[in-house]
């Protein structure tokens, strides 16, 4: 039997991110977990007005980067959600470099890190909801198959729930989309 708990968002797991920007010539680190596809080529990170330093950063260069995130790196990636640009330099949490964009520093060890422009910003209650189109995808050769796609299974990204505030792992494969349901057999 279900039970009604409220208006409670039941929309997760999500994938963590990492969103790199570049503010007052410092490279910054947010955590943002909290992120969905709008459109094929575009999606939103939803960010707390509250963060004055990664706000100031992504809206004065109109990109940034957006990195998956996986096990090795998630101390960091938390580490990154705790404490606050403005206070602390965490610019050397993780080692990056600039590819094509600037205002986007690339996680040298992500498993799939995006360079970003943004497109439109969204203002919902407290949160900027920034609109992003990924320009330049790069990831680590070891997750791409033989027909050049991404292997999700084998990155397996780290995601994330706001209920209990824990990190989930990704699972196996267990089907095949627009596959499976052709041999449903209705009553
Ligand atoms: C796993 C995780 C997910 C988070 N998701 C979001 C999010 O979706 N949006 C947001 O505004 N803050 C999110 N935060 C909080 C910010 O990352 C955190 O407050 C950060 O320290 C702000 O950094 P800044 O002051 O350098 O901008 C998340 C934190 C963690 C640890």
């Amino acid at each position: 039997m279900q039970k009604n708990i409220g208006s409670v968002m039941g929309l997760y797991p999500t994938p963590v991110t990492v969103v790199g920007t570049v503010v007052e010539g410092r490279v910054n680190w947010l955590p943002v977990a909290h992120v969905g596809i709008v459109e094929h080529h575009t999606f939103m990170i939803s960010v707390d007005k509250a963060h004055e330093f990664s706000n100031k950063g992504i809206q004065q260069n109109k990109t940034v980067s957006v990195s998956l995130v996986n096990q090795k790196m998630l101390q960091a990636a938390d580490y990154c959600g705790i404490v606050k640009g403005a206070d602390t330099d965490k610019s050397d949490m993780f080692k990056y470099h600039f590819g094509r964009v600037q205002g986007a520093p690339i996680i040298d060890e992500a498993p799939l890190s995006m360079e970003c422009e943004i497109l439109d910003m969204v203002k919902v209650g407290n949160f900027n909801n920034y609109i992003v189109k990924p320009v330049n995808t790069y990831v680590q050769e070891e997750y791409l198959n033989e027909r050049g796609k991404v292997d999700y299974e084998k990155m397996s990204p780290v995601l994330f729930e706001f209920q209990n505030a824990n990190y989930l792992s990704t699972g196996s494969v267990i089907g095949k989309c627009w596959n499976i349901g052709r041999d449903y057999k209705k009553n």
